[in-house]
């Protein structure tokens, strides 16, 4: 009896104690916001954050250029994109999240924006394979600023067929992309694949990756966004509006879900026996959504024959590498739905978290990078939104990137095929180099 008692107090003060430093942790957690305004010396314009909450706790600040560790390189961001990553940090959602390192009540890191792209400005003294003057583009802490450090090895050189806009969208999503399919999904040609979510920055990486590998591959989106995808050479477009793909008769070998809104069972049943369900993304939620989500998976994973589970890509210098080889080969061309400057990033972020990006949402940083845009602009070939792009891309050849998000992807020419005066812009940087223009 008296053994109980102490065994029942003991609980009770372990699980009070445990309340009471939960509610300190929750208190006391706070972030640099007060040591952010820039003090003199260097400076540049960064997007910071001090409170979690929607778009608009984001403020376009004047802060100190950062100084970089000696295995980084500081970039002169030209480009950065946005990705549902960032929003998820901006909002502290899940809230599971702040007990993971976001921090409790405020974020623990002030500063927004992982996709990089820019010219090495300096380099860290152990770095070795980067230079200053280098394109590059990558993983790079703070990329909404006009500077930012990255780790060697998370940036590789930048392929000269694209520009610092297209560059910068490639990082996260075509990793997942890349990733997804071939580590977690192992895609084999000849396989059929179908693509949840097949028009967002993902799913527009997934669609060519996967016909890249030789699959067969069938992309579900909506109807506005049908020729889009098939422009990217889907042999096959489902419009979710019409059509719920897990109650056809079609069988999958795999199944990359960027959207989550089927039950695991319902995608099951449209697996071959050993197909593979791979959850990229899932329903959103303030609590703990998508970790439920996979959960499920893992556990339903061990009670049916087929391959049931959540990734979460990693970024990696080789696989940087990969998805520049297959730009450069024309196989693979980033879709930019729209562009943004620096001081719009909080209407970029509302975009993207409304759930219909078409490709991705990009930040051009700088006047340069802007005017570039312009003097590069999207084809204007472009059909209207709505009706979709109807002809598909010559073999080999690079699909043309909408830049406007009013249009929709359209078969451009390849860019050697372009007028020297187009490319002009493309080549000043080398020749800024060659005159040492980009020393650190
Ligand atoms: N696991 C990882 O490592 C990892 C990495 C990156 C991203 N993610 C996650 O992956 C998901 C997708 O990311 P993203 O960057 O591609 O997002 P995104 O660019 O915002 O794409 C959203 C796309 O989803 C489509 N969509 C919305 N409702 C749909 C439905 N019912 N059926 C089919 N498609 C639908 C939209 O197309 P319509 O306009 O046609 O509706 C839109 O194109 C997010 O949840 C993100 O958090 C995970």
């Amino acid at each position: 009896m008296k053994l109980k008692r102490i065994v029942g107090w003991s609980a009770g003060a372990i699980l009070f104690a445990l309340f009471v430093a939960a509610l300190v942790a929750y208190w006391t957690s706070t972030n640099a916001c007060d040591r952010i305004a820039a003090t003199g010396g260097d400076v540049m314009k960064a997007v910071v954050y001090c409170e979690y909450g929607g778009p608009e706790v984001l403020r376009l600040e004047t802060v100190a250029k950062p100084a970089c560790a000696d295995d980084q390189v500081l970039i002169k961001v030209r480009a950065a994109s946005v990705n549902p990553f960032d929003w998820h940090f901006m909002e502290g959602t899940p809230y599971v999240g702040r007990a993971m390192g976001m921090g409790l009540r405020k974020p623990k890191d002030v500063r927004l924006g992982v996709d990089v792209a820019g010219r090495v400005e300096a380099v860290g003294r152990n770095v070795t394979q980067l230079k200053p003057g280098d394109e590059v583009f990558g993983a790079a802490h703070g990329a909404f600023a006009e500077y930012a450090c990255a780790s060697e090895k998370r940036v590789v050189i930048k392929p000269g067929n694209l520009t610092f806009v297209q560059a910068a969208s490639v990082p996260i999503a075509g990793v997942t992309a890349l990733q997804g399919l071939r580590d977690q999904g192992k895609v084999q040609a000849g396989q059929r694949v179908l693509i949840n979510g097949a028009s967002g920055g993902v799913g527009t990486f997934a669609v060519q990756i996967a016909k890249s590998f030789g699959a067969h591959v069938t992309g579900v989106c909506s109807t506005k966004n049908l020729g889009l995808v098939r422009s990217l050479g889907a042999d096959r477009v489902i419009d979710y509006t019409k059509e719920d793909f897990t109650s056809a008769p079609e069988r999958y070998d795999l199944i990359v879900d960027n959207v989550g809104n089927h039950s695991l069972s319902a995608c099951r049943r449209v697996l071959t026996p050993r197909g593979r369900y791979v959850m990229i993304g899932g329903p959103k939620g303030r609590w703990i959504a998508p970790l439920d989500r996979v959960l499920a998976a893992k556990v339903y994973s061990w009670f049916v024959s087929q391959d049931i589970g959540m990734f979460m890509a990693r970024m990696d210098k080789d696989d940087l590498g990969t998805l520049g080889d297959l730009i450069q080969s024309g196989k693979v061309t980033p879709v930019i739905d729209r562009t943004y400057t620096l001081s719009q990033v909080p209407e970029a972020l509302r975009y993207l978290e409304a759930g219909h990006a078409r490709g991705k949402v990009v930040i051009a940083v700088g006047e340069g990078t802007a005017r570039a845009e312009q003097r590069h602009p999207a084809p204007r070939s472009l059909p209207a939104r709505g009706r979709g792009c109807s002809r598909r891309p010559p073999p080999g050849n690079a699909l043309a990137t909408a830049g406007s998000g009013r249009g929709c992807t359209a078969p451009s020419r390849p860019r050697a095929a372009r007028s020297p005066r187009r490319d002009r812009a493309a080549r000043r940087p080398r020749r800024l180099r060659a005159r040492g223009a980009w020393r650190g």
